[in-house]
C-alpha cells in the first residue's frame, strides 16, 4: 500500500508539524499489520537526512520534459522514495511558502504517479495528505486509473483545513475516501463546504503516537529510564535535569510545559496568560516554541526578554525548533499545556500522557477526544473505557485557561499522592496506533469494496 505524504516534520527553514510524525507512524503500524507500505516525497533540498538509512540512488525518469530523479531510503524502518526534479522546484531552501507552491506540489503528484506507473507498482490504495498531495486524487481519477493503476484507491486524509481549502475541496470529491484525524474535528467540519456533500464517505480516525519513538523506557534524551512503576523518580531525575540545562532554580515547583508552533491555531494569547498565570501560582514555565511568523517571533522574543529580568529562574521560553530538547520537556514536566483555539487531532497531549505529564487543554478537536477531565468527565471517559486523564476548559478567553490551570496546579501542591497517581494512569493508557490503524484497515478494505 504506497503511502503518499506530501511533507516531512522539521526542516531548518519550515516546522511542519505532527503530519511528519502521523505519515510516519501511521505508516510503520499498517506495516505491522502485515501490509507493503512505501512513502512517496519530494527531496526538499532542506530535508536532513541524517535519520535516513540505507540511502541510494536508484534511477532516473522523465516527465513533462523534466528529468526526475529518484532516490530510495528507510525512515524508521519504512521506505521512503524521493524525487528530485531536475527542474529545481524543491531546491527552493524550503517546504512550503513559495509563490508557485501550486505548480511545485501539482508537478510532485504527477511524477509520483507517474513514477508509479513506469515502475510496476500496483498499489492496492495510494492514501494522500493534506493539500500538498490532494492533486493525486483527481490526476489519478482522470488520468491513471485508467492506465495501469486501475486496481487502486485513493483515501484521502485531512489533517487542517485552515491550508489549502480549493485542493482539499476537489482532494474529498475525487477520492474513494476520505478522513480526518479526530471524530470531533469530523463534526466541527462537516458544515463545511469541503466535506458537506461527502459525509457519507467521511470519518474521524484519530491519531496515534508511535510507542517506540516516544518511550521513557527507551530515550536517549532523558537521564533515567522510567515506566508507569517508577514514574515518580524518572520524571524527578528528568525535571532536574531539564532545570539544569535551561539554567533554572533546582526546586520542587510544579513544571508546565508547552511544546508548539506558535500560530494563531494554538492560542497564542492564551499561553501568554498561561506563562504568567503559572508564575504567579508559583510555578516554572519552559515554553518550546517556533514561529513562521516573524512578527509573533519578535513578540514572544520580546517577552522572553521581560521574563529574563523578572522571573530567570522559573521561567524559560526557547523560540526555536529542538526535537531533543522536547523529549526532556515531555518527561520533566508536571503538565503540558495545549490551549488551541482548533485542533484537528494534537499529538503534543498524547505524547505527554506517554511520559507521564498531565495534560492541559482546550476542549476542542482531538484534543476533546482524548483528555478527559478528572472533575468533569468521569461518565464521558468510562463510556471510552479509560480513566480521566487531565484537566480542561472551553472558553478561549483567560478566565477558560485559568480554570483549567489553577485546578491543575492546586492539584500538585495539595494532592501529590494522588497527583503521582494521576501520572502512573496516564502512562498506562494506550495512545497508541493500535486500534486507529485497525479502523484505518477497515477503511481501506472498503474503500477497495465500494
Ligand atoms: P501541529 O501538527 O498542528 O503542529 P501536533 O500536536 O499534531 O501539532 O504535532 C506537533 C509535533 O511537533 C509534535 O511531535 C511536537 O513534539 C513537535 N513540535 C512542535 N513544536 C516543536 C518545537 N518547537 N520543537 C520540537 N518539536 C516541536
Ligand atoms: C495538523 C494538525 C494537528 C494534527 C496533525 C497530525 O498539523 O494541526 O492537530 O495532530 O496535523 O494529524
Amino acid at each position: 500500500i504506497p503511502v503518499f505524504g506530501g511533507v516531512v516534520k522539521e526542516s531548518p527553514m519550515n516546522i511542519v508539524g505532527g503530519l511528519g510524525d502521523v505519515v510516519t507512524s501511521l505508516s510503520r503500524a499498517v506495516q505491522d499489520l502485515n501490509h507493503h507500505v512505501d512513502i512517496i516525497l519530494p527531496k526538499y533540498d532542506c530535508l536532513n537526512l541524517s535519520n535516513v538509512k540505507e540511502f541510494q540512488y536508484k534511477r532516473g525518469f522523465s516527465w513533462g520534459g523534466t528529468e526526475i530523479k529518484v532516490w530510495f531510503g528507510k525512515v524508521e524502518d519504512v521506505s521512503v522514495y524521493f524525487l528530485e526534479p531536475q527542474n529545481g522546484f524543491f531546491h527552493a531552501g524550503c517546504i512550503y511558502g513559495c509563490k508557485n507552491d501550486a505548480e511545485r506540489f501539482g508537478f510532485f503528484c504527477h511524477a509520483a504517479l507517474e513514477f508509479l506507473l513506469q515502475s510496476g507498482f500496483h498499489p492496492d490504495i495510494i492514501h494522500c495528505h493534506d493539500w500538498s498531495s490532494a492533486p493525486v486524487a483527481w490526476l489519478f481519477k482522470d488520468h491513471y486509473m485508467h492506465y495501469g493503476l486501475s486496481k487502486a484507491r485513493v483515501v484521502f486524509t485531512i489533517h487542517n483545513l485552515e491550508f489549502g481549502a480549493p485542493f482539499i475541496r476537489k482532494a474529498v470529491a475525487y477520492s474513494d475516501k476520505s478522513t480526518t484525524v479526530s471524530n470531533t474535528y469530523a463534526k466541527e467540519v462537516s458544515g463545511n463546504p469541503a466535506v458537506a456533500p461527502h459525509l457519507y464517505k467521511f470519518h474521524g480516525i484519530i491519531n496515534g503516537i508511535d510507542q517506540d519513538i516516544w518511550d521513557p523506557y527507551n530515550d536517549k534524551f532523558i537521564p533515567i529510564s522510567y515506566t508507569s512503576e517508577n514514574v515518580v523518580e524518572g520524571k524527578q531525575a528528568a525535571k532536574e535535569a531539564l532545570q539544569q540545562r535551561l539554567g533554572l532554580k533546582k526546586a520542587d515547583l510544579p513544571v508546565v510545559g508547552i511544546i508548539t508552533r506558535l500560530t494563531h491555531q494554538k492560542g497564542i494569547h492564551l499561553i501568554k496568560h498561561a506563562i504568567w498565570r503559572t508564575l504567579e501560582r508559583n510555578g516554572q514555565v519552559v515554553l518550546l516554541g517556533s514561529a513562521p511568523d516573524p512578527r509573533i517571533q519578535n513578540d514572544f522574543v520580546n517577552l522572553a526578554n521581560q521574563l529574563h529580568s523578572s522571573h530567570a529562574d522559573r521561567a524559560r521560553l526557547c523560540l526555536t525548533y529542538d526535537e531533543p530538547l522536547s523529549h526532556l520537556i515531555y518527561a520533566g514536566a508536571d503538565f503540558i499545556l495545549v490551549p488551541s483555539i482548533f485542533e484537528p487531532c494534537g499529538l503534543t497531549q498524547l505524547i505527554a500522557m506517554r511520559y507521564g505529564s498531565i495534560p492541559v487543554v482546550r476542549k476542542t478537536g482531538g484534543l476533546y477526544d482524548t483528555v478527559f477531565d478528572v472533575d468533569h468527565d468521569k461518565e464521558r471517559a468510562n463510556a471510552q473505557g479509560v480513566e480521566p486523564n487531565g484537566f480542561s476548559f472551553d472558553g478561549a478567553d483567560a478566565a477558560g485557561v485559568d480554570y483549567a490551570l489553577n485546578r491543575a496546579i492546586s492539584a500538585w501542591y495539595d494532592g501529590r499522592d494522588w497527583f503521582n497517581s494521576l501520572c502512573k494512569t496516564v502512562m498506562q493508557q494506550d495512545w497508541s496506533w493500535n486500534k486507529p490503524a485497525l479502523d484505518y484497515m477497515e477503511l481501506y478494505h472498503a474503500a477497495r469494496k465500494g
